[in-house]
């Protein structure tokens, strides 16, 4: 079999075997749909699902019905613009965003009519400047970057905005974060979290929204699963997360996204192969580093080759890597570039790949 470096672990996690294997077996011997049928088969997926959703709990420090399946992290971060404008029906709200952001979790906001965007400041080491807090409703919190990633103190940041306004609804994006850094809902003390499934080794299709508070929350979906009766005049709806969740579930997904988080909360991250990167890259002239030595990835530009150049040369090496403005074209604008190339290694990666990496970029910067 043709073997690749596959050292794109950002944009995506290649599916540790537990995950393949939960999934494979759910299909091959458990799938039926969840939430409507009342045979013994439909009543165990239930059962099956209601676990990944204690499991998923327990992993944020949160308890079931605080979370709520979407597709990923867009889907999410689009879900919430809804549930504020169909909560607060006709308000204007001011949201702060960063730089740090991923199109995902800002353009939502920045297209919709409803919200007058601001920016929340970055100090010198890009990270956000909690001393320079601006005063909004909503805030988006970008827990780290794709681009620069480093973890931000969300505990802190969450309590410089809540000392100016204890009601902001404070959103964090946990999509990188959630792979290297523990996540606490409770300590963070937002009313919103977000990640995707795909990004810690489970599968394309589900992803994870909290809220804190999902009764004082209106719904942006319609459909199957979420109403308890459909009266004359009004519906009644199910409660929280069931409220949130018209529409058959990604089950297969679900199945398999505890075995990913217990997978991911075992691997220590690679730290000695990001170092041995980060040193050999360092010393070569044509090479700029854009994140530090103790970032979980390494971003750079080459002082003569394109980015897209740069990617198609590894890719003839038949290493994987992203290149391109990675949907944050923030961050790197005011880096004063268009695009970037990311090494970001996941387990499966070793120091023979990451000498092999060097050594392609020695050849193609020499
Ligand atoms: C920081 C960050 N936020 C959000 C997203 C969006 O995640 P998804 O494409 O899984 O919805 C990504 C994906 O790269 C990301 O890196």
């Amino acid at each position: 079999m043709k073997k690749f470096v596959y050292m794109d672990a950002a944009a995506s996690w290649l599916k540790p075997q537990s995950v393949i294997e939960s999934e494979a077996g759910f299909l091959r011997n458990l799938y039926a749909n969840a939430g409507r049928g009342i045979c013994a088969r439909a009543g165990h997926v239930d059962a099956l699902i209601d676990e990944a959703r204690g499991k998923v709990a327990d992993f944020i420090g949160s308890n079931k019905e605080n979370v709520v399946w979407t597709s990923g992290t867009t889907d999410s971060f689009n879900r919430i613009v809804n549930i504020l404008k169909n909560t607060f029906v006709g308000k204007k709200f001011t949201v702060a965003v960063s730089d740090l952001d991923h199109h995902s979790t800002r353009l939502p906001f920045e297209t919709c009519d409803n919200f007058q965007t601001l920016l929340l400041p970055l100090d010198k080491d890009f990270n956000i400047d909690v001393n320079n807090i601006p005063i909004a409703d909503v805030y988006v919190i970008t827990a780290m970057s794709n681009v620069m990633g480093i973890a931000q103190d969300i505990s802190e940041i969450t309590k410089a905005i809540r000392s100016q306004n204890k009601n902001a609804i404070i959103i964090v994006d946990a999509a990188q974060f959630v792979v290297h850094s523990k996540i606490d809902v409770k300590k963070f003390d937002c009313d919103f979290l977000c990640f995707s499934g795909h990004k810690i080794g489970a599968d394309t299709g589900v992803g994870v929204m909290y809220i804190k508070n999902p009764d004082v929350w209106a719904v942006d979906k319609f459909g199957g699963g979420m109403v308890n009766r459909v009266l004359e005049d009004k519906l009644v709806l199910n409660k929280a997360p069931e409220k949130f969740e018209a529409g058959t579930l990604p089950l297969t997904q679900i199945i398999g996204l505890p075995y990913a988080i217990e997978y991911c909360k075992n691997w220590d991250g690679a730290t000695d192969l990001i170092h041995y990167m980060y040193d050999e890259l360092s010393k070569m002239k044509n090479i700029k580093l854009l994140t530090s030595r103790d970032s979980v990835l390494i971003s750079f530009v080459s002082t003569d080759m394109h980015v897209i150049d740069f990617g198609a040369m590894l890719g003839a090496h038949d290493i994987c890597v992203r290149v391109g403005n990675m949907c944050a074209s923030w961050i790197h604008k005011r880096l004063n570039i268009d695009g970037s190339v990311r090494l970001s290694p996941g387990p499966w990666n070793n120091m023979d790949d990451a000498k092999y990496v060097v050594d392609v970029i020695k050849g193609l910067v020499a």
